[in-house]
């Protein structure tokens, strides 16, 4: 089978809900004629001994772009969080960003207008993005970046997401990056560098290394509402030095 008949198929399987597809060995006949097509089969054949299955990732369409994204998230129910939503907050920016900034989820300001990172750690995001770059003697503004969040709606009380929750809303994640296919992402806090990189660690050993999604290398940094807090004045170098590092990377 063409790799497009075989991504065909498999979008089809996707839209209506197969995730999991079973091997069996291929017959005399599927050798001989369609060995791809004989493999790729919804349910253990009875006959054949299953060999073990294999859990799709989600795929992305191909020529995939922001808007079908956001369709195609709609007026999602997918999960527990849409139950104490205001708004669904999906991404802002350029579509054609080379640097991705992800964060973890919305809190209330976000929640309520619907746009990433309006809060007080939103300021601060932005003044960091625009102060640091300019000192660098980068022309850069919020809006020539794209910025979105693992979670697309308000965790209550602004808890962590959940495991299910994050790998539900992450596909749209993965889908967006993979749309802008930025030169760099730089993840904020450790539950975007552990929904990115699928490593176990806390911020302090990730930040300020790049590590990498998909080949598009990641800087791990610490979320900006950490930042916040008093007292975190060796932390505020640090992401400093971290967002240093990306914008130098992307930009020069
Ligand atoms: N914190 C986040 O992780 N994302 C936002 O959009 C706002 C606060």
């Amino acid at each position: 089978m063409k790799p497009d008949e075989l991504r065909r198929r498999l979008e089809f399987y996707q839209d209506i809900g197969m995730t999991t597809l079973y091997r069996r060995p291929a017959t005399a006949l599927a050798r001989g004629t369609d060995a791809a097509e004989a493999d790729v089969s919804g349910a253990p054949p009875a006959s054949a001994a299953v060999q073990p299955s294999i859990s799709l990732p989600p795929l992305e369409p191909s020529g995939d772009t922001l808007l079908r994204i956001l369709e195609d998230i709609g007026d999602c129910r997918r999960c527990r969080l849409h139950e104490g939503r205001t708004k669904l907050v999906f991404g802002v920016g350029n579509e054609r960003a080379p640097l991705v900034f992800v964060g973890e989820g919305p809190g209330a300001d976000e929640d309520a207008q619907g746009i990433p990172f309006v809060g007080r750690a939103g300021q601060l995001l932005t003044q960091m993005i625009e102060g640091t770059a300019k000192k660098e003697g980068i022309e850069l503004r919020r809006e020539d970046v794209y910025i979105c969040n693992v979670v697309k709606c308000r965790p209550p009380g602004n808890r962590t997401p959940e495991a299910d929750e994050m790998e539900i809303c992450g596909q749209f994640l993965y889908r967006q990056l993979s749309a802008i296919a930025p030169k760099a992402i730089c993840a904020l806090g450790g539950t975007a560098a552990r929904a990115l990189t699928g490593r176990k660690e806390g911020v302090t050993k990730m930040r300020g290394r790049w590590l990498e999604w998909r080949g598009i290398p990641v800087m791990v940094s610490y979320h900006p509402s950490y930042l916040l807090r008093p007292y975190n004045q060796d932390a505020k170098r640090e992401a400093w030095e971290d967002l240093k590092k990306v914008l130098h990377f992307v930009y020069d």
